[in-house]
């Protein structure tokens, strides 16, 4: 039952990119389960860095890559990635496919979510713009539109210009007097569509046919645990599921059928738009891992929030996920320190609490509790063993492993496919 499942173990940004990038090479499928263009997966190989936010990362490998039913799909920004990447020599071509299940994020879906964040006034959640929330709406309204309708040009045609006409009518209502012009919007829409026909297929027959023959299949998620619309942080959250139940809904995988899932965790924590953040730092620190790690969002360029590595937040994610291992990231942006902290617990009043208390005031009130680490003070990225690590950062890896407790399979030292300690693969890969 080789299905391995990739979640984000924090608030996304975690580095599953790279991971699913690596697994990829042993799998013959990959699948991307939930969410949308929202998402922003990084791999580099040999200095070429490669930016994902539909296709999933498998694809550079040369694995068969599905969009699963779960995920919301832009059209334009589909065709926009795959003509990006076949630019760079990546065949997307002859091994990407689109769940006909899949919904369609439609022209009016980025502006009602703008209109949205601007009623919102302070209380915005900081979305990525990207009409990942107003789709997801629209699914669970049953009023979306899938991707395999979208193939049906004589009978969504209609529809299309009802809904956008419709749509118009609803934004000049929110404050948004850009009226979208239909008939351009239609017309684009579906031409979209036409070059997308060869990849949009029930992808259903193809998973069951692999489940069968016990391929080995990777499932990537998107966004990270406490972004997820119903364990994590409410209302700053995404509209979807990152987590592993949301594996099996976004692509038809029975839980049963699952053998490993994997937590990415960065070694800190970092977390793009607003909501509540314990172990966030500020000053000397945040300057340093911002920069050091290059924490700038890949979809919106925001400089992403940095804090401590929060050992509750890590802990939950594994309960919540059933977490077999874990892959460590972004430990080579550390290696400057003096020291380095992590937070076990938080107390909130008189209360401690050893996971992410679910009211959101009270989680917002939490103050970590903090241990501190000496640090390395060493260049880890050329390291290939754990034994070889400077004694400080394994005692830190080791620290983080009893704190979320579950075993680091790999520790990634840099951004390179090639810079990653693979210290037990057999927790990765049959
Ligand atoms: P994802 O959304 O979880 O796939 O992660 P992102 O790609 O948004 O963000 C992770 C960033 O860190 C990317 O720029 C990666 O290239 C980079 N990265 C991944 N692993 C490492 C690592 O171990 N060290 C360093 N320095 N960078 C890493
Ligand atoms: P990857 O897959 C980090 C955040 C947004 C915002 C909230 C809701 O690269 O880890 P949305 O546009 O989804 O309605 O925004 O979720 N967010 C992410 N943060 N990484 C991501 O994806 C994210 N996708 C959404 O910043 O706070
Ligand atoms: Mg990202």
């Amino acid at each position: 039952m080789p299905v391995t499942v990739i979640v984000g173990a924090q608030w996304g940004d975690e580095g599953k990119g790279k991971v699913v990038d690596l697994l990829s090479r042993n799998a013959d499928l990959v699948i991307r389960s939930q969410g949308g263009s929202n998402a922003g997966h990084t791999v580099v190989v040999k200095g070429t860095t490669y930016q994902f936010h539909l296709i999933p990362s498998g694809i550079l490998e040369g694995t068969r890559c599905v969009l699963g039913n779960g995920v919301v799909v832009d059209p334009a920004q589909l065709v926009k990635e795959i003509a990006l990447l076949e630019g760079m020599g990546v065949d997307v071509r002859s091994h990407l496919l689109v769940s006909d299940r899949a919904h369609v994020v439609m022209p009016y879906h980025p502006r009602f979510d703008a209109a949205q964040e601007r009623a919102r006034g302070s209380r915005k959640i900081g979305t990525t713009n990207r009409g990942i929330g107003p789709a997801y709406e629209d699914k669970v309204r049953r009023t979306g539109i899938r991707m395999g309708a979208l193939l049906d040009r004589e009978q969504c045609a209609k529809r299309i210009t009802e809904l956008i006409e419709d749509r118009n009518r609803q934004l000049e209502r929110l404050g948004d007097d850009l009226v979208l012009d239909a008939a351009a919007e239609r017309t684009a829409l579906l031409e979209e569509a036409e070059l997308l026909r060869p990849y949009i297929v029930d992808t259903y027959p193809l998973t069951d046919e692999a489940l069968r023959k016990d391929a080995r299949i990777v499932v990537e998620g998107a966004q990270g645990t406490m972004l997820d619309i119903d364990l994590g942080t409410y209302p700053y959250v995404t509209s979807s599921s990152p987590t592993a139940g949301g594996a099996c809904t976004g692509t038809g995988i029975p839980p049963n059928r699952i053998t490993r899932v994997i937590g990415i965790v960065k070694a800190y924590t970092t977390r793009v738009g607003e909501g509540p953040f314990p172990t966030e730092v500020s000053g000397e620190i945040e300057t340093l891992l911002r920069e050091r790690g290059h924490e700038y969002g890949v979809t919106t360029g925001r400089p992403r929030r940095v804090g401590w590595f929060d050992g509750t937040v890590a802990r939950y994610s594994a309960g919540v996920n059933g977490m077999t291992a874990m892959v460590i990231t972004k430990t080579d942006v550390l290696d400057t320190l003096d020291a380095v902290s992590t937070a076990g617990s938080y107390r909130a009043g008189e209360a401690v609490f050893t996971y992410p208390p679910s009211d959101l005031g009270t989680f917002a009130s939490c103050i970590p509790e903090y241990e501190t680490h000496a640090g390395w003070k060493r260049d880890i990225s050329s390291i290939r063993s754990r034994e070889e690590l400077p004694s400080e950062c394994r005692e830190y890896i080791a620290h983080l492993e009893m704190l979320v407790g579950v075993p680091a399979a790999a520790i990634s030292v840099g951004p390179d496919r090639e810079e990653t300690i693979l210290d037990n693969p057999s927790l990765l890969w049959d």
